[in-house]
């Protein structure tokens, strides 16, 4: 088990800046998954890592060893990729056994270790078989054993599960954690979905426009994002994202006064700027109803759109002029287009961005 460092990686294709100062610090043994739109950079990070591609800047440290000079198989790194193309004249059992074949390993010990990683992965019984013989969740384990059968020091993802159904994906994700500590490789594993990045990273680095925005644990990224990008890339349905300001010792939200009670004054000590961003999840805004005692902000608006998602139903409310996504349990949806409600906003769940979306604490 070796740990990961990167400094400034910067790779810029002709005017494209792909990375820009991308710098990373993986530590051995940990599951580290880089979150970021598409185009972001994600890949060109992970193909300069594994040596695909050469950084135009920058410094990649495998343990205590840089490694930029070195060539792909010399880095002793596994990838897999969203195409796990499995060599299909070739037996599962060849499949897994080629990258030791190719290192020349004895006999007995490509049997050992490929009856080994069978197990690990549930596949034993079908080792005889030829890969179109098998499911796309059977496939992409034969790609991971054969990615991992050679005990390699770090392994890259590439969006592996992009090409399975979703109640497959669910199920991979989890089996590809198991695996990953069971083994204890340290691996960065790339996607773009951010259910899948929460449920599997130990720490998550999200990514925008080449570099990190930040990293940190699943639950640091969603309860304390460090701006509004973070904040709207992790949880679902988005962050709302409300103008705020301060003027005579009111709080103004959507332009309207809202005036603040004795006890939240410790916000007028938060070193607002003049103009400011709240942040809200739609989970931690309130439906009020006409008995509930609520002693946050509240607010009138009018139920404009009602989305059912199964567990959930998210009810869009029209303020004034602006609009704010509310989540609600679905056994308790009484509401109805038109209606008017007063939703209730509690200091506490209220994140505080500055006006260029940096996060004010
Ligand atoms: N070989 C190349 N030549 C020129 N530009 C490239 C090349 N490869 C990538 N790019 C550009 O670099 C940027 C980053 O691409 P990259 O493939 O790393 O994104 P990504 O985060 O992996 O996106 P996705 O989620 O869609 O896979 C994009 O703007 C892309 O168009
Ligand atoms: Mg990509």
């Amino acid at each position: 088990m070796v740990d990961l460092k990167i400094e400034n990686l910067t790779k810029k294709y002709g005017e494209t800046t792909a990375l820009d100062k991308f710098s990373i610090d993986i530590k051995s043994g940990e599951l580290m998954v880089l979150l970021g739109p598409s185009g972001c950079g994600k890949t060109t990070a992970i193909r300069c890592i594994a040596g695909l591609i050469a950084p135009t800047n920058g410094q990649i440290y495998l343990g205590n060893k840089k490694v930029n000079e070195l060539s792909p198989k010399d880095r002793d790194v596994a990838m897999v990729f969203q195409n796990y193309a499995l060599y299909p004249h070739m037996s599962i059992h060849d499949n897994i056994a080629f990258p030791l074949k190719m290192r020349k390993k004895s006999k007995s010990d490509i049997q050992e270790k490929v009856i080994k990683m069978a197990e690990l992965l549930g596949i034993r019984d079908l080792l005889d078989r030829k890969p179109k013989e098998l499911s796309g969740g059977q496939m992409q384990r034969v790609a991971l054993g054969r990615a991992l059968v050679r005990e390699p020091k770090l392994f890259l993802m590439d969006e592996p599960l992009s090409n399975l159904d979703a109640k497959l994906r669910t199920h991979m994700r989890t089996e590809i954690k198991k695996l990953q500590k069971k083994i204890g490789i340290t691996t960065l594993y790339i996607t773009h979905d951010q259910v899948e990045a929460m449920s599997m990273a130990d720490r998550i680095a999200i990514m925008k426009n080449g570099n990190i925005q930040q990293i940190g644990t699943p639950t640091e990224v969603y309860h304390q994002p460090n701006n509004t990008f973070v904040g709207q890339f992790i949880g679902n349905p988005q962050m709302n994202l409300i103008s705020g300001s301060i003027k005579d010792e009111s709080l103004f939200l959507f332009s309207q006064p809202i005036i603040i009670q004795p006890v939240d004054k410790t916000l007028l000590e938060k070193k607002l700027t003049p103009k400011f961003i709240v942040g809200i999840r739609p989970r931690d805004v309130i439906i009020i109803k006409e008995t509930d005692i609520f002693t946050g902000i509240r607010l009138d608006g009018t139920v404009v759109f009602i989305e059912m998602l199964g567990d959930d139903t998210t009810v869009e409310v029209k303020i004034g002029s602006d609009s704010l996504l509310v989540t609600i349990n679905n056994i308790l949806n009484p509401f109805h287009v038109g209606d008017i409600i007063e939703i209730g906003i509690e200091y506490s769940k209220m994140h505080f961005f500055d006006d260029e979306g940096t996060r004010i604490d």
